[in-house]
């Protein structure tokens, strides 16, 4: 049977997921932070890695490109989760997505407020469910510059600790979600790769809640 494909980025989600999966009794052989190749095979034949930008995870995802993947819930809310879903949430990267901006800034204010963000949807829908005119730039990181420099009046980003707007004299100003790492599995897949998808979700899900249980 052809091997389950699992995407994840490099950086914080591997980093934070990858105790999960060896408690899972998976791990991959090369680490990707590290190693050129793209496909990355791991202890066990039936399962393979995907070594994919955080933003792409969805994507190889809904068009079945891997079968299941490991995203923060704001790329997943960003990207819409078509085709996707989403069975277990796996407690770590987390942060919340929130408008942040100069101390001061009114948010009731009645104006057409600029907003500079690589999270365009979310930040559309939040100001829309509030009634508020937006227009937004799009931005691919370090989103806290853009107020600095007139690009804009208001930024959205994930905040953790808060130090980086408190660097830069930003703070924030109200709260979209609460924001965690999601696993996400390919619809068509879950027929397809039934077992080895149900047996994995089931090590997955006891994982996190040892994990929880010790903190
Ligand atoms: P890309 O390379 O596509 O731009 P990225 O730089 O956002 O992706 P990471 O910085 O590794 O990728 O973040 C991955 C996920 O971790 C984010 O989608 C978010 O859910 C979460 N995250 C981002 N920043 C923080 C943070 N400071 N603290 C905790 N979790 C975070
Ligand atoms: C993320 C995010 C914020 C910062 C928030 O950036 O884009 O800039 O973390 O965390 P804090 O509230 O603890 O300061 P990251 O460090 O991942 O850099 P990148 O997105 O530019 O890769």
């Amino acid at each position: 049977m052809e091997a389950l494909r699992i995407a994840l980025s490099k950086g914080r989600i591997f980093d934070e997921t990858l105790p999960l999966f060896q408690a899972a009794g998976v791990e991959p052989v090369e680490n990707p932070a590290v190693s050129r190749k793209l496909i990355i095979a791991s202890n066990r034949d039936d399962i393979e890695f995907l070594n994919v930008r955080a933003s792409d995870v969805p994507t190889y995802v809904q068009h079945g490109g891997a079968h299941m993947g490991v995203i923060g819930k704001d790329v997943l809310m960003e990207h819409g989760g078509e085709g996707l879903i989403e069975p277990l949430d796996l407690h770590i990267a987390q942060c919340r997505l929130m408008v942040a901006g100069f101390p001061g800034t009114d948010l009731q204010e009645k104006k057409r407020f600029r907003i500079a963000t690589k999270y365009a949807n979310c930040a559309r829908q939040h100001f829309a469910q509030h009634g508020r005119q937006v227009e937004i730039i799009k931005l691919y990181g370090s989103m806290e510059l853009a107020p600095l420099v007139g690009l804009c009046d208001l930024i959205v980003d994930v905040v953790d600790t808060g130090s980086t707007l408190k660097a830069n004299d930003l703070v924030p100003l109200e709260s979209i979600a609460d924001i965690s790492a999601r696993l996400v599995v390919n619809r068509s897949a879950l027929k397809t790769h039934n077992e080895q998808i149900s047996s994995l979700l089931a090590s997955l899900g006891q994982a996190v809640r040892e994990k929880e249980s010790k903190l």
